[in-house]
C-alpha cells in the first residue's frame, strides 16, 4: 500500500506500542524475504522496514514470510497436518537453523504473525528456537466506536472522532493507515465507526461512499467494517410508513441496503443494534421480539454472510423490575429464536461497566444462542482520561468468572469463544477509547487498555500481567527495574479506583449524566434508575441493595451454584457484598471489623493507592521519554485530588446516615 510514513515521534505517545525505538533492534536474521504482492505482504514489508531500517542481526539466515506450501512445510518440519491446524487468521513462525519462517493460509495470517515475531522481538523474548502456532480464540474482534457523525464521542475523552466524515471519502488521513496498524498488530479484526446510538444518515449513499473508503483503507489489514444503524431507517430515510420488522416493505427495504452495501463493500461484516434501549426504536415499538427484529436483518445480509451483532444493554424505567433483571428476563426466553448469523452482545455486567460487577447472568443462559462480550475500554465510570486505570485485570476478570453453567469451568470466556456451547459465531467488542488527542486516548496508560483489549480478544488465556508487561516494554521502557515498578502501578490500578469510589460492591454512585466524579447524594433524575440513590439504598440501618430473594431477587438468574453462594452475605465475594446485600452498618466483616469501618477504610485505602501509584512513577523518571513522563505526572495529580474527592465525599454523605465515626487511626476528611 502506498503510504506515506507519518513524521511524528514516539515521546509524545502518537505510536502508541509501535514505538520501535524503546529498544533498538535488528531483524533477527541477515535478511527478510517476504513472499507475495499484495497490498497486505506490502504493508508487511514496510513494517519490518519501520522497525528495523536497514539493521540486521550477525546471523546469515533469512526471515521467510510466506504463504504456507508443501514445500516449506517440508523443509521447516513443520509437519503433516500443519494446515490443517490453521485457521485462515492463524500463523505459525519456526526457526531453523538460522533461517526463520512466518507462514499462515492467508496474507492476513502473515500479517498477524510478522506482528507476533515483532512483539517477541521488542519485549526481548528469546529467539533461539522459536516455533509457535496460534489461532484467534474468538473469531470478531470488533472495536466499537460510540462516535457521532459530527464528531463528537459519546463517553470519550481524548478529543474529537478520529473519524473525519465532513472530508471523507476524499481525505483518507494518514491517522487511519496508524489506525488501522495499530488494531492489526493486536488482532483486531472488525470496527464500527459509528455510535450505538445510531444515525440513520450512515446509510444514506453520501455516507455509504465515505464508509466505503474507510474500508478500502482497513482492508489491508484484516479489518471489516461493520455499521451501527437505527432501527426505524426505512421510515427517516424513505418515509416508509412504519419499521415493523414484519412489513413486507419494511423487509424488503433492509435488502435493498444490504444489496447497495455490499456492492460498495463485498466483505461487509454486518450490522450493530441498539434497539428499544434508552430511548432508541425497536421491533418492541410494534409488539415484536428483539429476535423478529433482529432475524429481519439477518436475512437481509445473510446471503453476502453478514452478521448481525443484537445488544442486549436493553432495560426499561421500571418501578416492578429492578435493572440488572431486565436484559435476562427479556433474552432468555428468546434463546434458540434467533437467526444463525445473529449474536447477542453483551456487557460483561448486568448494569453498566462499573468499576466492579458480577458477571452478566445471561453468560451461560441461552445455549442455543452465541453471545458476544462487550467491554468498555473508554473509562465512562473509572475517571475518564486523567485516572490510571488499568483495564486488563477487570477484562480478564470479566472472561475468567465462572457461570457454572455446565458445572465448574463454565468460564465466561468459554462461552464467549464458543467452546461451552459450541458455537461457531463468535466475537466480542470493545467500545474504543480513540479520539483526534495526539496520543490517541487522553492518558498514556489508557492506550494498555486498548491493547489490553485486542490481546485478549485474541488469546483470552493470556495474563493481564503478562499483558501489561508487553505493553510497557512496546511504549515506556525495557529496563528490567522500570517494567518493574510500572506493572507495580497498572495491576492494582483498577481495584485502587473500585476502593476510592465504590467499595465492596457499591456502583452508580457517579454524579449525573456525565458519571465523572462523586454523587451518591443524586436523587432528582427523570428515571428512577439513573439515580445512585436506586444502588446504594443507604439509610439509618445500613448500605447496599438487596437482590436476594428477599429482595429483587436478582439471584435467582444465577446458576444454583452462585444462588447458593449470593443467597447469604457471608458466602458471597466481599468485593461483590454490597452488590447483593443490604446490610446493618454494624454488620460484622470476616476480619472481625465493623460494616461502617471497612468501608471507611477502604475509601482512604484507595487514595492511598494513588499515592502508591505517584511515588513509582517519580522513581522511573530517568527511565521514561520527558514528554510522556510529564503527561502521566501531572494525571496522577489530578487523580491524586480526585480520589480524596471521591473518598471525602462518599465517607461524609454516608456518615449522614451511619452516623459513626471516621475510625481510629484514620486522618479526617479534608
Ligand atoms: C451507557 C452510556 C451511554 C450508552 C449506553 C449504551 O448507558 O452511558 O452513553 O449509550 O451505555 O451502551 O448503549
Amino acid at each position: 500500500a502506498a503510504v506515506a510514513v507519518p513524521d511524528f515521534s514516539g515521546e509524545d505517545g502518537y505510536k502508541l506500542w509501535q514505538r520501535y525505538d524503546v529498544f533498538n533492534a535488528a531483524l533477527p536474521a541477515g535478511s527478510l524475504n517476504v513472499v507475495g504482492d499484495s497490498d497486505t505482504t506490502h504493508i508487511i514489508r514496510d513494517e519490518f522496514r519501520r522497525a528495523f531500517g536497514n539493521r540486521v542481526s550477525e546471523k546469515q539466515g533469512t526471515l521467510i514470510v510466506q504463504q504456507l506450501n508443501n514445500e516449506l512445510a517440508a523443509r521447516f518440519k513443520l509437519g503433516d497436518n500443519v494446515s490443517a491446524q490453521l485457521s485462515d487468521e492463524g500463523f505459525i513462525i519456526k526457526s531453523l537453523g538460522d533461517d526463520m519462517l512466518i507462514s499462515a493460509k492467508t496474507d492476513i495470517g502473515l500479517l498477524y504473525g510478522s506482528y507476533h515475531l515483532l512483539r517477541m522481538v521488542f519485549t526481548q523474548q528469546s529467539l533461539d528456537t522459536v516455533n509457535v502456532l496460534q489461532n484467534p480464540k474468538i473469531k470478531r474482534r470488533v472495536l466499537n466506536h460510540w462516535d457521532d457523525l459530527d464528531r463528537h464521542t459519546e463517553r470519550g475523552y481524548a478529543g474529537e472522532s478520529i473519524f473525519d466524515w465532513h472530508r471523507l471519502p476524499v481525505d483518507k488521513d494518514q491517522r487511519y493507515y496508524d489506525y488501522a496498524r495499530a488494531n492489526a498488530s493486536i488482532g483486531i479484526n472488525g470496527m464500527v465507526p459509528l455510535n450505538v446510538n445510531a444515525n440513520a444518515l450512515i446509510l444514506t449513499p453520501m455516507y455509504l461512499q465515505k464508509v466505503k473508503a474507510l474500508a478500502d483503507i482497513v482492508r489491508p489489514y484484516g479489518i471489516k467494517m461493520y455499521l451501527s444503524i437505527k432501527f426505524s431507517s426505512p421510515q427517516q430515510l424513505d418515509g416508509l410508513p412504519t419499521s415493523d420488522p414484519l412489513d413486507p416493505a419494511v423487509q424488503q427495504w433492509w435488502q435493498a441496503k444490504a444489496a447497495e452495501i455490499y456492492q460498495l463493500i463485498p466483505d461487509f461484516g454486518g450490522f450493530l443494534v441498539k434497539a428499544n434501549s434508552e430511548g432508541q426504536p425497536g421491533p418492541g415499538d410494534y409488539d415484536r421480539t428483539h429476535a423478529d427484529g433482529a432475524n429481519m436483518l439477518a436475512k437481509a445480509l445473510k446471503p453476502y454472510k453478514g452478521v448481525v451483532f443484537w445488544r442486549a444493554f436493553v432495560y426499561a424505567n421500571d418501578a416492578e423490575k429492578e435493572r440488572s433483571l431486565q436484559a435476562f428476563d427479556e433474552f432468555v426466553p428468546l434463546d434458540g429464536e434467533f437467526m444463525d448469523n445473529v449474536i447477542v452482545q453483551v456487557k460483561n455486567g448486568p448494569i453498566d461497566f462499573q468499576p466492579r460487577e458480577p458477571f452478566s447472568p445471561l453468560f451461560g443462559a441461552t445455549p442455543n444462542t452465541p453471545l458476544a462480550m462487550e467491554l468498555q475500554i473508554t473509562q465512562e465510570y473509572l475517571g475518564f482520561s486523567t485516572h490510571l486505570a488499568y483495564l486488563g485485570t477487570l477484562f480478564e476478570e470479566a472472561m475468567d468468572a465462572d457461570t457454572h453453567a455446565k458445572g465448574p469451568g463454565s468460564t465466561v470466556a468459554k462461552v464467549v469463544d464458543g467452546s461451552l456451547f459450541n458455537h461457531q459465531l463468535t466475537g466480542i467488542a470493545g467500545v474504543a477509547n480513540t479520539g483526534m488527542q495526539r496520543n490517541w486516548t487522553g492518558h498514556i496508560f489508557a492506550q494498555s487498555n486498548w491493547y489490553a483489549f485486542g490481546r485478549l480478544a485474541w488469546d483470552h488465556t493470556l495474563s493481564a500481567e503478562h499483558i501489561a508487561n508487553e505493553w510497557i516494554k512496546q511504549t515506556l521502557t525495557v529496563e528490567p527495574d522500570a517494567v518493574a515498578q510500572i506493572e507495580a502501578m497498572m495491576m492494582p490500578s483498577r481495584e485502587y479506583i473500585v476502593e476510592y469510589m465504590t467499595p465492596l460492591g457499591l456502583h452508580h454512585l457517579m454524579d449525573s449524566g456525565h458519571h465523572y466524579g462523586p454523587g451518591p447524594w443524586v436523587d432528582n433524575l427523570g428515571r428512577a434508575d439513573w439515580n445512585p440513590v436506586y444502588y446504594h439504598r443507604a439509610d439509618k440501618q445500613g448500605i447496599g441493595i438487596d437482590r436476594t430473594a428477599a429482595g429483587t431477587n436478582a439471584v435467582s438468574q444465577y446458576a444454583p451454584y452462585w444462588q447458593e453462594r449470593f443467597a447469604q452475605p457471608q458466602s458471597t465475594p466481599k468485593e461483590l457484598l454490597l452488590w447483593f446485600h443490604h446490610l446493618p452498618w454494624d454488620y460484622t466483616m470476616p476480619n472481625g471489623e465493623t460494616l461502617w469501618n471497612e468501608l471507611v477504610r477502604y475509601y482512604y485505602r484507595g487514595v492511598e493507592g494513588v499515592t502508591d501509584m505517584q511515588s513509582r512513577w517519580q522513581q522511573v523518571k530517568p527511565y521514561i521519554d520527558a514528554n510522556q513522563f510529564r503527561q502521566v505526572d501531572m494525571a496522577l495529580q489530578i487523580q491524586m485530588q480526585e480520589a480524596k474527592w471521591w473518598r471525602d465525599a462518599s465517607v461524609l454523605y454516608f456518615q449522614t446516615f451511619s452516623e459513626r465515626p471516621i475510625p481510629d487511626g484514620l486522618p479526617k476528611p479534608e
